[in-house]
């Protein structure tokens, strides 16, 4: 099963739980790495598939690295205990989706243990990949000693991943940081020969290195703590992530009551090197597998812990008002709904990815079907995903692209801050509408450049301003 031939050196024998996101990224990435890696699902269907050289997710990179590992370094198989008695080191990547009542639910984690325990004998490492709430590390050496793992078979440590979904390869191979929650010396100094080429930096010296954002040849920041402060480091900072989206959305709210621009503002507040300026993009709110996910986790189990972590209540609050807003913003410039023909651009939740998991998109255009609208939507990535997720409904259409979609439109959308859609041609879609008005849900265009292309231009947490009527009439006839 193993390739030994390419497995020398410094190589170790990995086993990933789980080709979802987090593990197939990771098992791409430590074949990428120089290390021998076997990839297990107990989807037949998605091992086949990528044992033949499909790509079941959209991400940068993705096929490159495949097609460079696979049957070489990579493999993928279902016989989750064969993989497991070959491996030094075993990470658990398998899903921690959320339960009907806002916890994660850790079952498939612990299922993959109880089996992973009856392969243990001589030492190996048990990874924490998946997120996963505080503590769990104690429940999984429990359940490992419960199912008759050998005392000093093994040791469990935390290892939360950091990637973002469209830029996942460079977020694993160029990390801000790399984060090991570890209680012994041997875990960490096994921990430490799995990421040793990026930590000395050797990895980006590699004539055949993956280019990418930054020069890292000094080696990455490499974080040590024990396993409970990893756990935390991973919620804690989604929820900040979180947490500043919508801070900055409830700012956005505030520049409207009084006419300023949130832009402006989130430039002067984000330039204060101890802020910062990511994540400060007003806008219709963060949806996707993880923020919406992890927030409502982490609350909980603080409040299992005895602490009311109120601000995330709030900050998942101001995140569903957006949408609110801004299907308000919608009435606002078209009065009435029902039977308004409304072009939509996005799908996903965000750009460059083809999900649509807690997409703020995919809930708008339901508010639309709802409120009797026609709707024309296009993605460049997630049509497919939002089929599968949207109601057959006969006033529903998936264009074929921007323009398409804004076809006869009495107003444009703009949902997904795809950056294609930051480029249109103003003056072919102001022919192609029917009302020249544009509700922007991210932000994408320049409020002044859209007022003199004639557009009525509504954005999120900046101004209004007057159209310029010299660009056309207020009703074209496409
Ligand atoms: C997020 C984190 O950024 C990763 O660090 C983390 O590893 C990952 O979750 C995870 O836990 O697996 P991801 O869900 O891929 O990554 O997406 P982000 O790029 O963080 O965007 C999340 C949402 O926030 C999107 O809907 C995006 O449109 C929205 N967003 C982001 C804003 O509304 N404003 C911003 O300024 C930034």
């Amino acid at each position: 099963m193993v390739d030994t031939q390419l497995a020398s050196g410094s190589s170790i024998r990995i086993a990933v739980v789980g080709s979802g996101y987090v593990g197939l990224i990771a098992a791409v990435c430590f074949a990428e790495l120089g290390h021998s890696v076997v990839c297990v699902d107990i989807d037949a269907g998605r091992v086949a598939a990528l044992q033949s050289g499909e790509v079941p997710i959209y991400e940068d990179r993705l096929p490159e690295l495949l097609a460079r590992h696979r049957g070489l370094r990579l493999k993928f198989c279902t016989d989750l205990h064969l993989a497991v008695r070959e491996a030094e080191a075993i990470f658990i990547a398998v899903g921690t989706p959320q339960s009907p009542t806002g916890e994660a639910d850790l079952s498939f984690v612990e299922a993959s243990v109880r089996e992973i325990a009856s392969e243990l004998g001589e030492y190996k490492l048990v990874v924490e990949k998946s997120t996963v709430p505080v503590l769990t590390n104690q429940w999984i050496r429990r359940t490992l000693r419960f199912n008759g793992a050998p005392e000093g078979s093994y040791d469990v440590i935390s290892n939360p991943e950091f990637l973002r979904e469209g830029t996942a390869i460079e977020d694993f191979l160029y990390p801000d940081r790399i984060v090991i929650g570890a209680d012994s010396d041997r875990a960490r100094a096994l921990a430490r020969r799995i990421y040793q080429p990026l930590i000395d930096g050797s990895y980006f010296s590699r004539p055949d290195h993956l280019p990418g954002p930054r020069d890292l040849s000094g080696g990455v920041v490499y974080l040590e703590t024990s396993a409970k402060s990893a756990e935390l480091i991973k919620h804690a900072s989604n929820a900040f992530l979180a947490m500043k989206i919508s801070f900055i959305n409830a700012v956005a709210n505030i520049c409207e009551l009084v006419g300023s621009d949130v832009s402006e503002v989130a430039k002067g507040v984000g330039t204060d090197t101890r802020i910062g300026e990511r994540f400060l993009n007003a806008g219709i709110g963060y949806g996707g597998s993880c923020f919406p996910k992890d927030v409502r986790a982490f609350y909980k189990i603080a409040e299992s812990v005895g602490y009311d972590f109120e601000l995330l209540k709030a900050v998942e609050n101001i995140n569903s008002s957006q949408q609110s807003y801004f299907m308000k913003k919608l009435r606002t410039a078209l009065w009435t709904l029902k039977g308004k023909q409304i072009g939509v651009l996005g799908l996903a939740f965000k750009g460059g990815t083809d999900d649509v998991r807690e997409s703020p998109a995919i809930n708008i255009v339901r508010a639309l079907l709802a409120e009797g609208c026609s709707v024309s939507v296009y993605d460049p990535a997630a049509t497919q995903k939002a089929r599968a997720v949207l109601p057959e409904d006969e006033k529903l259409v998936f264009a074929d692209g921007e323009f398409d979609a804004a076809k006869g439109a009495h107003a444009l959308l703009v949902v997904t801050e795809w950056p294609q859609f930051a480029s249109l041609n103003l003056a072919q879609l102001r022919k192609v509408m029917c009302y020249p008005v544009v509700i922007d849900g991210r932000n994408l265009y320049c409020v002044q450049q859209m007022a003199e292309a004639g557009f009525h231009y509504y954005s999120m947490g900046r101004p209004f301003i007057e159209p310029n009527q010299q660009q056309g009439a207020e009703h074209t006839t496409p």
